[in-house]
């Protein structure tokens, strides 16, 4: 590529007099012309921040990818751009995902970039990155922040998140103490990185891996490994090599390349999550996504990784059995992968996976001895549910997917807290454990209360899984019989708000099917009594984010971001 070729050029390579502003504060920068003029600037969106734990090493690889960039004759610069701290941000960091696609979109838009990459991994981070990438359609490359290194305590192997809610029950059941607690808490999260079992992170890190956003092998190195030092720099090498060639994300982000990303997720027993996530990337790339095409995938793909917490293994062990490459190959050998298309190293899928190797058989299933045969995920309906619902099944008690019981029903996530380990709660591990307004809207934010707690009296009985419905998200670290996303959600007057204590509800995954055994006349009445709850927010970012967010069925991206339609490159000049 010709220097005049650059988008940057149009900034800094003319003769008139914003030209010459742009290079007269590049001097100011400390920069010498022959430092950048004619190179690639390459924007470095980096989502460190002091407070995001997942991110705290992103310093360092930034400075890792700007040397890689220098190598191969670019121009690095550090943007700053907003982080998402699943731990810290509340009410979830999901109310920001569209901001941070919003940021990373106009930053790329607005400034002199040719190419970029992408720094981040922590849940909704992905997804926000991409997402903002995808629109700007510029050369991009994604490196994953990484998995942190296995937990540990007293000789166990501890997965965060995972092992967060099963202690924490242990607890409510009365059978750790203080030390016990406090030694937890020194173990559960021992290193930089996100969260290392299959949780919202590290499945859609690998499922970026898989669409070809990262180099081959990124999204499994453990965040403080070496190699991570190393796939920094070489990433900030390919980008510059991407932007020569003209290899922007829309060439990769094909119709194959999103049903391949849902392969991988449910080849993961990943996080439900990614279902509203890839919707939403798919959207940015004007492609079709929907919740049936999940659950088609899912009735034909196995799930192959056996990793908690649906499995067994943490991301530290699926890295030394050979990470997503050796997944993918395993994928691709059953012919379920669209092999031909390209990826971000402009070779074909099916050229990178080649050479790929798995090293243990146990992390990384063979096709023909499967964690389970399906079960990643199922897209439940019914008149709870009509426009669809989620969940992830093998996390799951196999008792429970047929299953009918009484609703308990609470009114937010205060209600919840508040009466469920009531002793005089009306409640047995027969029943159906209802939240409502926990939803996009209703959340706000849609935040991850959808495994709600199992009453402490049901604890203490020995029950740890129980059917529990909700138009909330749950944690990719997070198991049991959850039925997930309902939509449309109960605040905008989704059937979910009419649902009333004692109403039986059936779960039948094998149907697919969310059932309220309601009849019809009285639901219409409850209908009809129905008012609308109080806007969340009547002003700042909250209004902006209820004026345009769409339902869980449709990725919950804003609708303005998520269409066609003119958005004219800035004059530089
Ligand atoms: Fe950041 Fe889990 S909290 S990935
Ligand atoms: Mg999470």
């Amino acid at each position: 590529m010709k220097p005049e070729d650059l988008r940057s050029h149009r900034w800094f390579g003319g003769g008139e007099l914003r030209d010459f502003s742009h290079r007269a504060r590049a001097r100011q920068l400390g920069l010498n012309p022959e430092e950048h003029l004619g190179k690639p600037l390459i924007a470095i969106l980096n989502t460190w921040s002091g407070i995001n734990p997942c991110h705290m090493h992103l310093r360092e690889r930034a400075e890792q990818v700007a040397r890689g960039v220098w190598q191969a004759g670019g121009f690095p610069v550090e943007f700053p751009v907003a982080t998402l701290s699943e731990t810290y941000q509340k009410p979830t960091p999901m109310l920001y995902r569209n901001l941070l696609a919003m940021e990373t979109e106009e930053v790329l838009r607005s400034y002199p970039v040719d190419g970029a990459v992408l720094l981040g991994g922590c849940d909704k981070t992905t997804p926000a990155l991409l997402m903002g990438a995808a629109s700007a359609d510029l050369p991009a490359l994604f490196v994953p922040a990484g998995p942190m290194l296995r937990g540990h305590w007293r000789g166990t192997t501890l997965g965060s998140g995972t092992d967060m809610w099963k202690y924490w029950d242990d607890r409510r059941a009365g059978l750790l103490g203080d030390r016990e607690l406090a030694e937890l808490e020194s173990g559960l999260a021992r290193s930089p990185g996100t969260c290392m079992t299959m949780g919202t992170a590290s499945t859609m890190t690998a499922a970026v891996e898989a669409m070809g956003l990262t180099l081959p092998g990124a999204a499994a190195i453990p965040a403080v490994d070496s190699a991570h030092h190393r796939l920094a720099a070489a990433s900030g090498r390919r980008i510059v090599e991407m932007v020569a060639s003209g290899l922007t994300l829309s060439k990769i982000l094909t119709a194959a390349t999103y049903v391949d990303a849902v392969t991988t997720v449910v080849a993961l027993g990943g996080s439900t999550n990614a279902v509203i996530h890839l919707i939403a990337m798919a959207g940015r790339s004007g492609i079709p996504l929907g919740l049936d095409d999940f659950d088609r995938v899912a009735r034909r793909v196995p799930v192959l990784a056996d990793v908690r917490p649906g499995g067994r293994y943490l991301m530290e062990d699926f890295y030394y059995a050979g990470g997503v490459p050796g997944l993918l190959s395993r994928l691709a050998g059953a012919g379920l992968l669209h092999t031909d298309r390209v990826v971000a190293t402009g070779r074909t899928l099916g050229e990178e996976l080649a050479d790929a190797l798995v090293h243990d058989d146990d992390v990384i299933r063979p096709a023909a001895n499967p964690v389970a045969a399906e079960g990643g995920l199922a897209v439940l309906r019914g008149n709870l549910a009509p426009d669809g619902a989620v969940i992830k099944h093998i996390a799951a008690e196999p008792h429970l997917l047929r299953h009918t019981g009484p609703a308990v029903v609470f009114d937010g996530y205060a209600d919840l807290k508040h009466r469920i380990d009531d002793p005089a709660l009306p409640v047995t591990e027969r029943s159906v454990l209802v939240l409502r307004d926990a939803g996009p809207l209703g959340g706000p934010g849609m935040p991850e209360y959808g495994m709600l707690p199992i009453p402490a009296r049901l604890l203490a009985e020995g029950v740890r899984d129980m059917v529990r419905v909700s138009d909330a998200r749950m944690s990719g670290t997070s198991y049991g019989a959850c039925v997930l996303h309902v939509a449309p959600e109960s605040y905008v007057g989704g059937p979910l708000a009419l649902v009333r204590d004692g109403d039986p509800i059936t779960l039948d995954v094998p149907a697919r099917a969310l059932t309220l055994d309601v009849d019809d006349a009285e639901l219409a009445r409850r209908r009809a009594a129905w008012r609308p709850p109080a806007p969340r927010h009547e002003r700042g970012y909250g209004a902006l984010y209820a004026a345009h967010i769409t339902q869980a069925d449709r990725g919950c991206d804003f609708d303005f971001l998520a269409r066609a339609g003119a958005n004219p490159e800035p004059d530089p000049r």
